[in-house]
């Protein structure tokens, strides 16, 4: 092996001694350098290799270096390259010949190209923008079971004028789409979007690109470009059909994966059961879809689940939605309940005992003669209003207003 090694280095060595010492041999700089937006958020570099190259047994490529929005180089023996990143602030780039697998110096010129940003100040560019993925299920399950629904919101730039409107765009791979559902503010500039079906594959790994533009009568509206990895802005559904049973000291929990793209064994699961008798979490990391807890007989649980892919599927996002909690247990709620429809039936009843019996033996006149003195008008209207609208329950309203006016007459009486 070492000696293999050697005489390797031994033939670049002589190689490069070859072309140093070779005053005529020269790397010529590629032509024709251009760089052209082919998407949103996305550009062609190309360029042609020097016709005049002289053509000496060696190995050309290209050393490609990116200045402007941020800097990046890399080598490449093609004579073009795609490049991925937000165009609101401009593109730069220089390419130069160089020569493969050899660590010499030798290089040609330079040749540079840019595509200037787009006008329009940066004030007037949409803020804060933010966006999220979440998987629906399809209603042509025979062409995809799934679909994946993109949600955006922005803030409108601080020096955009008033009658500014915004429009955005997404490119997911080849797919560009414009926004056809928005919300607007106050000033009906749009704001939010909403694609209930889109391109974006969950299980990809392209970038997502999202592009808003708008116009004014007033100001330019310089665009804004904004790059996405999707699993970071996977909203993971909850899981499905959760299910809980008691039997005796133990609670048999079951679950479903969520609707998603990715197969059963994709996702790990975070389980929360919360004894509401002591105030208890007691939290489990799982990558089943079934547990079993031993309980305590006479409390009440609430139990959620949620979901995240596992990094075996794809690179690790968040965790998705809490299931909503299902209550079980031996509750003490029967009691309360019963009190609370019962009491009240009690009360009523009685009221029409009572009033029944008054009427019966008319007592009404013997407990509370007429009282002369002229009364609130606005308590005689409230009684009139009331008496008309509850037709059905006329005598207990009847009899709680009088006894009520009686009583407050009687506190005045003997206060003064
Ligand atoms: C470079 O561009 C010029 C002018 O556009 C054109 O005439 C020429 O054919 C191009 N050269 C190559 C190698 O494509
Ligand atoms: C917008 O983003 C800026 C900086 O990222 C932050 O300071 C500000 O609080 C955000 N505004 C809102 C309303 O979220
Ligand atoms: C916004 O961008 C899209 C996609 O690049 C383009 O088709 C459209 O004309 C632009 N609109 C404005 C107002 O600049």
């Amino acid at each position: 092996m070492v000696p293999v090694l050697l005489i390797l280095m031994g033939t670049s060595a002589t190689l490069q001694a070859d072309l140093f010492s070779d005053k005529k041999f020269l790397l010529l700089p590629p032509i024709n350098f251009t760089i052209k937006a082919t998407g949103l958020a996305q550009v062609l570099l190309h360029w042609e290799p020097n016709p005049d190259q002289e053509q000496r047994n060696v190995d050309i490529q290209y050393h490609v270096k990116i200045h402007a929005p941020e800097e990046d180089e890399y080598n490449t023996r093609r004579t073009e390259s795609k490049y991925v990143v937000p165009l609101h602030e401009g593109f730069a780039a220089s390419v130069r010949t160089t020569l493969r697998s050899s660590r010499s110096p030798l290089a040609s010129n330079w040749v540079s190209a840019e595509l200037k940003p787009p006008p329009g100040s940066s004030g007037t560019s949409v803020t804060n923008l933010s966006c999220a993925t979440n998987t629906v299920t399809s209603s042509h399950t025979h062409l995809r079971p799934y679909q994946v629904s993109l949600r955006c919101t922005w803030l409108v730039g601080k020096d955009a004028p008033e009658d500014t409107q915004y429009f955005l765009y997404y490119r997911f791979g080849v797919w560009t789409e414009e926004c056809q559902e928005y919300s607007r503010d106050v000033l009906n500039r749009n704001t939010a979007c909403w694609f209930p079906r889109t391109f974006i594959n969950s299980k990809g790994f392209d970038q997502l690109a999202v592009h808003i533009n708008g116009s004014s009568k007033h100001a330019a509206i310089k665009p804004f470009d904004q790059l996405f990895t999707p699993h970071t802005i996977d909203q993971v559904n909850p899981p499905m059909n959760v299910t809980v049973e008691i039997e005796e000291t133990s609670l048999y929990i079951q679950w479903e994966k969520p609707v998603s793209a990715f197969p059963v064994h994709c996702f790990n699961y975070e389980l929360k059961i919360y004894n509401t008798k002591n105030g208890y979490f007691q939290v489990e990391n799982l990558t089943t879809t079934k547990f079993i807890s031993k309980i305590d007989d006479v409390s009440t649980y609430s139990i959620q689940v949620r979901a995240a892919v596992s990094s075996s599927c794809r690179m690790s996002g968040s965790w998705g939605e809490w299931s909503q909690p299902i209550y079980v247990g031996k509750e003490k709620k029967p009691l309360a309940e019963w009190c609370l429809i019962v009491l009240p039936t009690t009360i009523c009843f009685v009221l029409l005992l009572f009033s029944l019996i008054c009427r019966l033996f008319h007592l009404w006149s013997r407990l509370f003669p007429p009282v002369p003195a002229p009364k609130s008008n606005i308590k005689d209207l409230l009684v009139v209003t009331e008496y008309e609208k509850t037709a059905s329950n006329e005598t207990k309203i009847e009899v709680v207003s009088y006894v009520e006016e009686a009583g407050s007459e009687v506190m005045e009486n003997s206060m003064f």
